[in-house]
């Protein structure tokens, strides 16, 4: 005789989704879009199927027909001229670059979208790093100064959530300080807390343009062998003030996801980077995968993992399946 017999919970559509212990809602999601200069503009990415380069009016309408689907918070990338860079990335906080004013414009238009941004200096670099580069070194208290900048532009034009993704030490503390005395105290801090130098992020470098121009991004991003480290860049962005605690990418790192749900009360996010999506796309494109199906189990996996909101290319395909 068996007693227990754990098919039993699943034996039927209703008693599985009864005993389901995680879900995806589309309240838990950020969509990242790419913006670039222009108008009427609307490129799609080679890396990336289905996700597209947009100018700021056609940036405007997309982020228009994702909140009629539901999706509410978007996380904005510029793709800068190479003629607009340089050594100390000073396009990223002057008055009136695209970007900032694309923030002003979707605040404007579209109050209820909630922006985040991103602080990191590669988009606007000439050298392609995320901080200021001289004699093969990344400079992290010069960087900070710059980073700030950008941060206060950024609350200027109205952006809701700062995304520091540089990796410097220090940054956490050094924005809020910056925000706090220009009285944006509640611009809130997603801090890329534990970001990994990962080979899954060339798609998002193809969409921006934006890859280092000699060496990697090593002597700041974390090594994919550490585990423990995390902790300890979750403790500093939790004392320096941090609103969420982000862990970059999301599928290869699941266990630094739970690491630091388990071990900090701030809400966990995860970015589900371009690399992951570009894979599922590419074999479902093939027809080795079915697309829907693995993006429902890549999502699942991150919010199982114990992030509470996913970054995510994935957004808009799954608030048009209209599950949650
Ligand atoms: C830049 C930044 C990167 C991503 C977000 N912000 C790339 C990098 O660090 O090289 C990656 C996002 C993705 O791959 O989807 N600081």
């Amino acid at each position: 005789m068996l007693l227990r017999r754990p098919r039993r919970n699943r034996k039927s559509a209703v008693i599985r989704e009864l005993t389901e212990e995680t879900t995806v809602h589309k309240k838990d999601l950020i969509f990242p879009l790419f913006l670039i200069e222009g108008t009427n503009k609307k490129v799609e990415v080679g890396s990336m199927p289905g996700i597209y380069r947009y100018s700021q009016d056609t940036l405007l309408a997309e982020i228009e027909s994702c909140l009629e689907l539901g999706i509410k918070t978007f996380d904005l990338f510029p793709s800068i001229p190479e003629e607009n860079k340089d050594k100390v990335a000073s396009e990223s906080y002057r008055d009136g670059n695209f970007y900032l004013e694309t923030i002003r414009k979707v605040k404007e238009q579209l109050p209820e979208a909630c922006v985040m941004t991103d602080i990191a200096m590669d988009p606007y670099s000439s050298d392609g790093h995320d901080g200021v580069f001289e004699n093969g070194e990344i400079l992290n208290d010069e960087t900070l100064e710059v980073l700030g900048k950008m941060a206060l532009a950024q609350a200027q034009a109205g952006a809701d959530i700062l995304g520091p993704s540089d990796m410097m030490d220090g940054r956490v503390e050094y924005i809020r300080d910056i925000l706090d005395n220009n009285k944006f105290t509640n611009v809130s801090i997603m801090s890329y807390t534990a970001k990994y130098a990962s080979a899954f992020y060339g798609p998002f470098r193809d969409a921006l343009d934006s890859a280092p121009k000699s060496g990697d991004k090593k002597t700041y991003q974390m090594n994919p062998a550490n585990k423990r480290e995390a902790l300890i860049e979750a403790e500093l962005d939790y004392v320096e003030g941090a609103d969420f605690l982000m862990v970059k990418p999301a599928l290869a790192y699941l266990d630094i996801i739970s690491l630091l749900h388990d071990n900090f009360d701030l809400p966990i996010a995860a970015y589900n980077i371009s690399g992951e999506y570009s894979m599922v796309m590419a074999a479902a494109q093939n027809g080795w995968i079915d697309k829907e199906q693995a993006m429902l189990e890549v999502l699942l996996s991150i919010r199982r993992a114990g992030a509470k909101i996913i970054l995510t290319y994935f957004a808009k395909d799954f608030a048009k399946l209209n599950l949650g």
